[in-house]
């Protein structure tokens, strides 16, 4: 069904939209803040957390438009500041819409980072690293980039449980997709999050992992440190959008090549793509808003051909039906 909206209607539904996402985001803070769920994690996350300079968060995904991604957005934000720590947090999903730039920037007051850097962030000072259902190519180039002795100790990773990786796909394959995952199972402390937030698939798991040299002599053989190949991977198995598929995307987008309704259809078919490590929910959820939308913009409508039909040019003023039945108005000469 078509529908032809006009400006104020559209301003409407977005004020709407803005209105109902803020509140959103602030109801999901005030029910981690109340959770048992939330409690029980900072327990194990506080002392690991100590020292840490920076907040980095990659593959949130479109918390605007999915439950999932929105509470885990209000979960490392309350994370942050239960454990005092001061840091801004940096963000960057390939995914992000403006909209969703914006409200971290200039609503949160967070940084959204520009660069596709695949995870490969070299890491000077103790960093946490969120990276909630994030492909685990990610994490691989992250461990990766920091395979270094004096380096890798500055990680902290709140991501997908290390040991599911590993325990879910024969060495053969880790070695090419995920070697070094495979190899800081022997150099990381795993923490798993008891998963007992009262949506199942938003904290499943997840798993606080730091670097145990001192339980874990492994790390003092030099062999550990040897070698550093980058990993690369096969493109059809790449869950991570690369630097190539990135560009590719937006120079598709910028050159008009996409008419308006396919780049929807492809912006969508992208944010709401379900891998390995997600179920997800917002498909349906997508739906639902557009099915709410749509009928509040056919009410608006309606409301108007209402108005348009009873206080339409039949009518009559005040002072007319007044002088009709001989009446006189409050200021009218006695
Ligand atoms: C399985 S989804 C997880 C979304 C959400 N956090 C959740 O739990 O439902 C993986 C996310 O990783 C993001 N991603 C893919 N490549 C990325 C990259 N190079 N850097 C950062 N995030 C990336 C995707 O856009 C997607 O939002």
């Amino acid at each position: 069904m078509a529908y032809c909206v006009d400006y104020s209607e559209r301003a409407n539904a977005q004020i709407y939209l803005y209105v109902q996402r803020s509140t959103q985001l602030q109801q999901a803070e005030a029910d981690l803040l109340q959770s048992e769920f939330l409690r029980e994690c900072l327990e194990k996350l506080e002392p690991v957390l100590v020292g840490v300079q920076d907040i980095i968060c990659l593959g949130l995904g479109n918390f605007l438009d999915c439950t999932i991604a929105r509470y885990q957005l209000a979960f490392i934000r309350c994370v942050r500041n239960k454990a005092n720590l001061t840091a801004k947090g940096q963000f960057f999903d390939p995914v992000f819409t403006p909209s969703e730039v914006d409200t971290l920037q200039h609503a949160l007051g967070e940084t959204v980072l520009q660069e596709n850097l695949e995870g490969k962030y070299s890491v000077e000072r103790k960093t946490l690293f969120f990276l909630p259902h994030c492909p685990k190519q990610i994490v691989n180039n992250l461990l990766w980039k920091n395979w270094y002795p004096h380096r890798l100790p500055n990680v902290v990773l709140l991501c997908n449980s290390f040991s599911t990786v590993v325990n879910n796909a024969p060495d053969r394959l880790l070695r090419i997709n995920a070697g070094y995952i495979l190899r800081a199972v022997d150099l990381f402390q795993e923490v798993p999050l008891r998963n007992s937030f009262r949506f199942g698939d938003i904290f499943n798991d997840t798993s606080l992992h730091y670097f145990a040299n001192n339980d874990r002599p492994a790390g003092d053989n030099a062999a550990v440190w040897d070698c550093t190949v980058e990993p690369s991977y096969a493109e059809d198995d790449l869950e991570l959008i690369s630097k190539e598929k990135l560009k590719a995307i937006r120079s598709a987008e910028n050159s008009g090549a996409f008419a308006l309704a396919s780049k929807y259809i492809t912006d969508q078919y992208r944010r709401f793509e379900t891998t390995e490590q997600q179920h997800c929910r917002a498909k349906e959820e997508l739906q639902f808003t557009a099915e709410t939308y749509r009928c509040y913009l056919e009410s608006l409508r309606k409301l108007k051909d209402l108005n348009e039909s009873y206080r339409g040019k039949g009518e009559r003023s005040i002072r007319d039906t007044a002088d009709m039945v001989g009446f006189k108005l409050p200021h009218d000469p006695k």
